[in-house]
């Protein structure tokens, strides 16, 4: 009887912790930002979190029904510091998610580690081929580009502007070399020429010799790869060695994103490729940048978009597995079949987890990238040795 009565008493009070056992929310969903906040891509990082930070916002402020807490390093694009600074997030906070980086050989020491320690990374901008390529992985994603797509792009549209010669130009580093090689790789499957393959090393912003190179080669025209203060100077410097009337330079997009203001009119004109650009049309683009600009006073860039897009892969996925991220696979299967309603336009992911996307055709016109067309229509990475 005794016993009969502690066990009622016992069914009663877990009766009554029932609904408050399943009332706690989930824990909250622990992001590592690692972005550069200092150097010379500082403004690309800040954008980046700036639009991951909005689309979060949007969402009021819960994925897959989990609140964010953010964590954040700032890896100064420095692939030495790269490996420390990302364990800094997966050893000492043990985030859930990894979002970064800018840098291609930072981005390369981040897909190491996540796959080392499994942990799921969606890269918001660096474009290293290798990170949809040899080392892709089922929990490692890609919001932006690969190095090589808006390259490829304007190797093609260089070759059907006529141009037979060209010189590269760019930092040497995993970016800029492999930039260079999707334009060259286009260009003289077009019938065109490099003649030579200039570099300066990262970040170095002396371009001087390059561009007397430049002016005593003189090829039909030059394509560069630079982002960030890098490329302020080296369009200012470039129209101030007078180049800019006997030699057209082409640059993929990064060239000009985001560093119009600074350029002024040195940047009038220049044509460049990119998968964003302004004035696209698009409502879903004139929502986005209505509440970018409202949110930061701030005209946002490709870096914004990319953010914006990393917090939607992650959503998708998380909506897909209600918050559960250790269920990786799953996961992943939502990600690879949605269709991502991207500001620059619908795109999907490759098989190796690389944005599917169209490639604009840009023109500086004032203060814009103005769209001119479409450069290369669902451009997809080769995804060269990835292996899944
Ligand atoms: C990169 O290192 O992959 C990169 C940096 C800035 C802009 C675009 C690409």
């Amino acid at each position: 009887m005794k016993y009969l009565r502690r066990t009622t008493l016992a069914l009663v009070a877990t009766a009554l912790a029932a609904p408050l056992a399943m009332a706690q929310p989930a824990p909250k969903l622990k992001v590592g930002l690692m972005l550069p906040y200092t150097g010379t891509f500082a403004a690309l990082g800040n954008a980046i979190e700036n639009g991951f930070r909005l689309y979060v916002n949007e969402q009021g402020g819960k994925l897959g029904g989990r609140e964010i807490e953010f964590f954040k390093v700032d890896d100064e694009s420095s692939p030495p510091k790269a490996t420390d600074n990302v364990n800094k997030l997966i050893k000492r906070d043990q985030v859930d998610v990894l979002i970064g980086t800018v840098h291609s050989g930072v981005a390369m020491a981040m897909a190491k580690a996540a796959k080392d320690s499994g942990t799921l990374l969606i890269v918001p901008n660096a474009g290293a081929d290798a990170v949809t390529g040899a080392m892709c992985a089922p929990h490692i994603f890609r919001s932006s580009f690969s190095n090589w797509q808006p390259a490829y792009a304007m190797g093609e549209v260089v070759a059907k502007k006529g141009h037979k010669t060209a010189i590269t130009v760019t930092w040497k580093y995993a970016a800029g070399e492999e930039s260079v090689n999707g334009f060259k790789e286009a260009f003289e499957k077009s019938g065109g020429k490099v003649l030579k393959q200039l570099t300066v090393p990262f970040p170095n912003e002396e371009f001087q010799a390059l561009l007397t190179e430049i002016a005593s080669t003189k090829p039909d025209a030059v394509y560069t790869f630079f982002a960030g203060a890098g490329a302020v100077k080296f369009v200012k410097d470039y129209a101030g060695a007078g180049l800019r009337k006997s030699i057209p330079l082409y640059g993929a997009g990064f060239l000009t994103d985001g560093t119009l203001e600074a350029q002024g009119a040195a940047a009038d004109g220049l044509l460049t490729t990119l998968h964003y650009g302004d004035e696209l049309g698009s409502k879903r683009d004139a929502d986005f940048r209505l509440a970018y600009a409202k949110a930061y006073k701030l005209q946002p860039d490709v870096y914004a978009v990319q953010g914006y897009d990393a917090a939607q892969i992650l959503a998708i996925g998380l909506n897909a597995v209600k918050g559960d991220i250790s269920k990786k696979a799953e996961f992943a299967a939502a990600v690879e079949k949605a269709k991502i309603d991207s500001p620059r336009g619908v795109f999907t992911l490759s098989k190796s987890h690389n944005p599917v996307q169209d490639i604009y055709l840009r023109e500086v016109r004032g203060n814009a990238n103005k769209v001119i067309g479409v450069a290369s229509k669902a451009l997809s990475d080769p995804g060269r040795g990835c292996k899944m």
